[in-house]
Formats: structure tokens, sequence, C-alpha cells
């Protein structure tokens, strides 16, 4: 089983996610970050998992445009979707339908939140104040959800033997 791990990040946590992902799944797996190669042959993967991180209600673009781009394709693949957010509860079923094709979520084997965290060091002056605003949180919090990326895996692994 070959397996693309496609993903977009703009702070480096749906990378860490993806890294953790990797090294639990079965199988050869490549990883490419859509912000630095856009065109990948999909057709010698059985298996493809598309992911990224949230801002302000929207995963990157080079994700949306990969999806886009390639949708008749990946339907016809085996597929599982993840977004990295600090948003919890109801948002994050909110934020997975908004932005992923409904056809693709149906037919994905498995969908996932993968938690994410806020590095203020990294941020730029405006997401500081938008995110101490928004959230009220004002230090650094890893909120990585390593149990669902383990998860993932174990469903993406039993499904595909
Ligand atoms: C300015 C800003 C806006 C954000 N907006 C959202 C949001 O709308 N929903 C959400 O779940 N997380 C939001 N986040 C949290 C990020 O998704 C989170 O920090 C994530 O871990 C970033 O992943 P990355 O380092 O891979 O880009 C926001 C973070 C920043 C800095």
């Amino acid at each position: 089983m070959n397996t693309l791990i496609a993903y977009a990040t703009k702070y480096g946590c749906a990378q860490k996610c993806v890294l953790e992902l990797s090294n639990e799944l079965k199988g050869k797996v490549e990883i490419v970050n859509l912000k630095e190669k856009t065109n990948v042959n999909l057709s010698k993967f059985d298996r493809v998992i598309i992911g990224g991180s949230i801002y302000m209600g929207k995963i990157q673009k080079e994700v949306t445009d990969f999806i886009n781009r390639n949708l008749d394709v990946l339907l016809s693949k085996e597929t599982g979707l993840f977004i990295c957010g600090m948003q919890e509860g109801d948002m994050l079923e909110k934020e997975i339908k908004e932005n992923f094709p409904s056809d693709l979520i149906s037919r994905s084997k498995t969908v996932k939140y993968f938690g994410g965290e806020f590095i203020f060091n990294k941020m730029n002056f405006m997401e500081k104040v938008i995110v101490k605003k928004v959230s009220k949180i004002t230090s650094d919090k890893s909120y990585i959800q390593h149990s669902n990326i383990k998860k993932f895996a174990e469903d993406f692994n039993s499904k595909y033997q």
C-alpha cells in the first residue's frame, strides 16, 4: 500500500502531526507539503490523506486548490482527512464541513481533528492581537490530540489490510 499525505502548515503544527501520523501508518508513506509542491502525480498512491490548519475558519488555499484540482481522482481512492485548529466542540465539526467537499467527507474512511498550538513568538502582531482577543489565551499552548492521531492511523491501518 502506497500512502500519500498532502498537507499545508503555516507555523509547523500540522507538519508535526503529519510526522507523528506517518510513523504510525503501515506501508510506504510519502509526504508532500502543498506549499512547496502543488503538482502531485496521484496514480501511484492507493491511499491519500489530506489536511491542513485552520485560520479564521479556513484551511490553507493550497489544500482547497489541491482537492478541487484532483477531486475526481480523490473520490476513486481510499482517503482520510484531518484539520489542525484550536476550536473546540461543535465548531470542529463545522470547520471540517466547511473546508472539505461533502462527497469527499462522506467517502473518506477517517476524518479527524488533530488539535493545535498557539506559539506566540511565531505569530505576527495582528495574529497575536486576534488570538488574545478571540481565545483569551495569552501564552503558548499546545493542544495536539495525540490520541486522535493514533486513532486515525488505527482506523486507516485496519481498513486497508
Ligand atoms: C490568527 C489566527 C487565527 C486562527 N483561527 C483559527 C480558527 O478560525 N479556527 C481554529 O480552529 N483555529 C484557529 N487558529 C489556530 C490554528 O489553527 C492553530 O494555531 C494551528 O495549530 C496552526 O497550525 P499550523 O502551525 O500548522 O499552521 C488560529 C490561529 C491564529 C494564529
